[in-house]
């Protein structure tokens, strides 16, 4: 086994996330600016080949065993096939996902399969029309359901539901559950993190997972089972009984940084050792000036050796990250 990317906390990142766009096809307040982030030049995107590339020395040199591909949207890249498959290539044997809003992914994801894809992640806030409409300023909850009914039927298990609650769609959080149950999937809700582009998180107005609780049990009974694994974002209940379990990703009132395995890639191919460090080490040029492997990794563990201990959010003084989630990749 290579050494793992260790940082000076004693923590070790087994799990790469790589952002392949900023562009999005939903605008969510917690997540985008209404007019979309500002376009990333098409030569300072990391094309499929240097993806492929980083991909392959984190998992060769550096112990990376999965890789997830998120955005922006990572579905609008047209390209995203052809990054997987390179991906799939580099790294034949680790477990390559994406996290995704799910619209289009019933026509692309034939192509997605066949180049290598195991699995996805889907984000669904709400199961009501107008409230997912003005949530992701987009009417499109239909183009979502399309996507997961067809990741549904290529059998890619287990279909995750990612929920960021939030207090317009709090009263709707056992529709979601009830629906998710129905439908096989498996249920995250997620505390809303201060990185939207507004800058308006206010600790007050989250949804918290104490609150969250609360409301589900008025329709479910809720048993707490514990994490998948120790460095699993979310705690899992058993809903009525089992077997299905609901998550819980508590990241600012339980938060897991200590028990962190994650380090990022944006799309610009920066290293960002965690969302809220805005200290960032660019690969990309280490790529197209030549390095070799071994020169690229090295920068790579020194970039996380460097990850700050947690993310600070309780912290009196407290300032959010310059990049909002669209930027940095969920
Ligand atoms: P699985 O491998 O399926 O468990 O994926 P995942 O949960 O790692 O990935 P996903 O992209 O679905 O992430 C779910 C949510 O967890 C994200 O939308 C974030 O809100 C939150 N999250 C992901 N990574 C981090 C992280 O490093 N720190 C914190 N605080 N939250 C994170
Ligand atoms: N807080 C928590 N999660 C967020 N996501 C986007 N913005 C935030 C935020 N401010 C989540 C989305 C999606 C993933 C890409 O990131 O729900 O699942
Ligand atoms: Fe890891 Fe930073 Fe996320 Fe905490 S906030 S879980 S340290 S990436």
């Amino acid at each position: 086994d290579v050494p793992g990317l260790l940082d000076r906390h004693g923590r070790v990142a087994r799990d790469l996330r790589v952002s392949v766009t900023e562009k999005c096809s939903l605008r969510c307040t917690y997540c985008m600016p209404e007019e979309g982030l500002p376009a990333i030049p098409r030569d300072e995107l990391l094309t499929p080949v240097e993806i492929a590339r980083l991909v392959g020395i984190g998992v060769h040199d550096l112990g990376i065993r999965e890789v997830r591909f998120t955005g922006g949207e990572p579905l609008m890249r047209a390209d995203l096939a052809e990054i997987i498959g390179m991906t799939h290539a580099a790294a034949p044997a680790i477990d390559i996902s994406i996290t995704t809003n799910g619209i289009g992914l019933d026509h692309r994801l034939p192509a997605l399969v066949a180049a290598g894809l195991n699995r996805v992640n889907i984000s669904l806030d709400t199961v009501d029309r107008e409230h997912f409409a003005a949530l992701t300023r987009r009417d499109r909850l239909p183009a979502v359901f399309a996507g997961i009914a067809a990741a549904h039927a290529a059998g890619l298990t287990p279909l995750k539901l990612n929920a960021v609650m939030m207090r317009q769609t709090l009263a709707g959080a056992p529709d979601l559950l009830a629906w998710a149950l129905e439908h096989g999937c498996r249920l995250r809700f997620i505390e809303q993190m201060p990185l939207d582009a507004d800058h308006s998180w206010l600790r007050e107005n989250m949804v918290s997972a104490e609150e969250l609780l609360a409301v589900l049990r008025t329709r479910f009974d809720l048993v707490e089972v514990g994490r998948d694994d120790p460095s699993a974002p979310a705690e899992e209940w058993l809903v009525d009984g089992g077997p299905s379990t609901v998550g819980i990703i508590a990241s600012v009132t339980r938060s897991f940084c200590a028990a962190c395995d994650r380090t990022r890639i944006t799309a610009e191919g920066t290293v960002r050792s965690c969302l809220f460090g805005d200290d960032e080490t660019d690969l990309r040029s280490l790529l197209r000036g030549g390095a070799d492997d071994p020169e690229i990794a090295r920068w790579w563990r020194g970039a996380m050796w460097n990850k700050q201990s947690g993310h600070g959010m309780e912290r009196a003084g407290f300032v959010p990250p310059v990049r909002s989630m669209g930027a940095i990749g969920g």
